[in-house]
């Protein structure tokens, strides 16, 4: 899923120094190897970047190479890396390929990485992707000492144009002692105008709502402020974004889309939802991708979007006229999407905003507006608990992401998977999760390839027979079916009905015989 491949240069023709349009920040230009000294043991920085967009692609590098040469001279060198979210192999993975994160927070989705945190070497906390902003505002993860943020260019006064993704830019920003700034000049300069940085939050006590109602509604700025004083060093890059190509919907993802368009069609006829749908919130990887080409085939007109990641599915939506408007907190494009998206910025910039994650996630908007919810998940268990995160009750996958945000707020939470993984050696539905996400309480939609479960308003053994009868794979449902009745005889409660010397012994015979099944 980490696959690198280069995009095409961004349209731009100038040099990263025109961008610089504020005199006092040109003189602060200097090598990525010079701005990465100024970054000392034991420092947490804040660095930009939303799931492998608009990160900063040379300081990272260059101090995973002092880390390096730090670490040959026997000198101990770490930090603690902030982000938005999952970032490329020049950052995360550099960072962790040099052991040079002690703690990593929010979410992740690095090889490198991933093996550093599965082996105990680095500490990773997986927050919800909300939440990060405002608990560094509180002071609950300690201080941050530099951010290194990427951007498009510095306006003569020192405003910051944001790049394909805004994060924590602006938290990383205002709370940083000091920035370092990469101006890239593969980012597109169209891209200027296209974000809305709220600057109204406020603290508990003085918070007010937030005033806005549709995903389309500006309430911010378009430009990131920033003290010029604050910033040491502006280095200049002409790197890509790196995003993987989406695979091409396979049959399970299409068996998975023409599902929720039959469950969504049913809620308009039933009226529950307006013909054009909710907003949309999609979640990563190839199976959320797959459900937006599905909506994009769909009879559905005049959508609009409500999301962290916009991805290819959601550009096509949005080329096709099927979407009307997306509010995201970065574009997470591949290579060809990327070329459409440059070719056609003018065209699609009324139709885009790119707002702080603290906002495209804010639980308090995503009631509000009443969301459509459509988040991957890696097991689920029959009374309709979610694993979105860890593999065998251990292994982090990625993380937590924004799947949270959403789910427990929106108007509808789907979660969706294949019934199976690994060849059908893993049921994706089992007695009991492995590791908790989203809770029952979180969980009104589960989908499969074989088909949907829909839990509104039932209680948990009503759940449980209907996720087995919609979701599990056919080699699977009769062990689950048994295992229910037998939990019914034999269980201390009749409420959610459990046999705890079982409950997990699926996930225990696939770690000793790599098969959840009883031979
Ligand atoms: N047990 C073990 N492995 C499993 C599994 C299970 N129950 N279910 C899936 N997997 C494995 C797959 O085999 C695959 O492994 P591979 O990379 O070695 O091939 C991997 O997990 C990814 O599964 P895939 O089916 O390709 O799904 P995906 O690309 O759609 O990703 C998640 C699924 C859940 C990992 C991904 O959506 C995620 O990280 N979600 C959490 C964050 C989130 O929801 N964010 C959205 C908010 S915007």
């Amino acid at each position: 899923m980490d696959t690198v491949v280069k995009k095409p240069a961004a349209p731009g023709g100038d040099s990263a120094l025109e961008r610089i349009q504020h005199a006092g920040l040109r003189g602060k230009v200097m090598s990525a190897d010079e701005a990465a000294a100024l970054i000392r043991p034991g420092f947490n920085v804040g660095m930009s970047g939303f799931t492998g967009a608009g990160y900063p692609k040379a300081v990272p590098q260059a101090l995973a190479r002092r880390i390096e040469t730090a670490h040959a001279a026997g000198e101990p060198f770490r930090i603690g890396l902030w982000t938005g979210a999952s970032t490329a192999p020049e950052l995360d993975g550099a960072l962790a390929k040099v052991e040079g994160v002690d703690m990593r927070l929010p979410y992740q989705s690095d090889p490198t990485t991933r093996a550093r945190i599965n082996s105990g070497q680095m500490q990773y906390v997986d927050m919800h992707l909300s939440h990060v902003g405002q608990f560094v505002w509180f002071g609950f993860l300690g201080h941050l000492n530099v951010a290194v943020i990427e951007v498009v260019g510095v306006l003569p006064d020192g405003r910051l144009i944001p790049t394909t993704s805004v994060g924590n830019n602006k938290t990383w920003i205002d709370q940083a002692d000091h920035v370092i700034l990469e101006v890239n000049r593969w980012q597109n300069p169209a891209l200027e105008g296209m974000h809305d940085i709220y600057y109204g939050t406020r603290l508990p006590p003085y918070r007010q709502p937030i005033p806005m109602t549709g995903p389309g509604d500006r309430i911010g700025e378009p430009y990131l402020r920033c003290d010029p004083d604050k910033v040491i060093a502006v280095v200049l890059t002409d790197a890509p974004d790196r995003n993987s190509p989406f695979t091409p919907p396979d049959e399970n993802s299409r068996r998975i889309a023409g599902h929720i368009i039959d469950f969504l069609q049913h809620e308009v006829k039933m009226g529950r939802l307006p013909k054009n749908l909710l907003p949309l919130q999609s979640g990563v990887g190839n199976i959320a991708n797959a459900v937006l080409d599905g909506l994009n085939q769909s009879p559905f007109e005049g959508m609009t979007a409500y999301t962290e990641v916009l991805q290819d599915g959601m550009l096509e939506m949005l080329k096709s006229g099927k979407l009307s408007f997306a509010s995201s907190t970065a574009l997470s494009l591949s290579p060809e999407a990327t070329e459409y998206f440059n070719a056609h910025i003018d065209e699609l910039k009324p139709r885009i905003l790119l707002r702080p994650q603290e906002i495209s996630n804010h639980p308090e908007l995503i009631r509000r507006m009443g969301l459509i919810a459509m988040n991957a998940l890696i097991e689920a268990d029959i009374y309709g608990n979610v694993n979105s995160t860890h593999l065998m009750g251990s292994a982090i996958m990625n993380g937590i992401g924004g799947s949270g945000d959403f789910a427990r707020n929106a108007y509808l939470s789907i979660f969706m998977t294949p019934s199976v993984a690994k060849g059908g050696s893993i049921s994706c539905i089992v007695p009991m999760v492995s590791h908790i996400d989203h809770t029952e309480h979180d969980v009104q939609v589960i989908v499969t390839e074989q088909g949907l479960a829909d839990l509104r308003g039932l209680a948990p053994v009503q759940r449980a027979r209907r996720v087995i009868d919609q979701c599990a794979h056919p080699d699977y449902r009769d062990a689950l079916r048994d295992y229910l009745a037998r939990a019914q005889a034999g269980a201390i409660g009749q409420h959610t009905p459990h046999l705890l010397t079982e409950a997990l012994s699926w996930h225990q015979r696939y770690v000793q015989t790599g098969h959840m099944r009883n031979q």
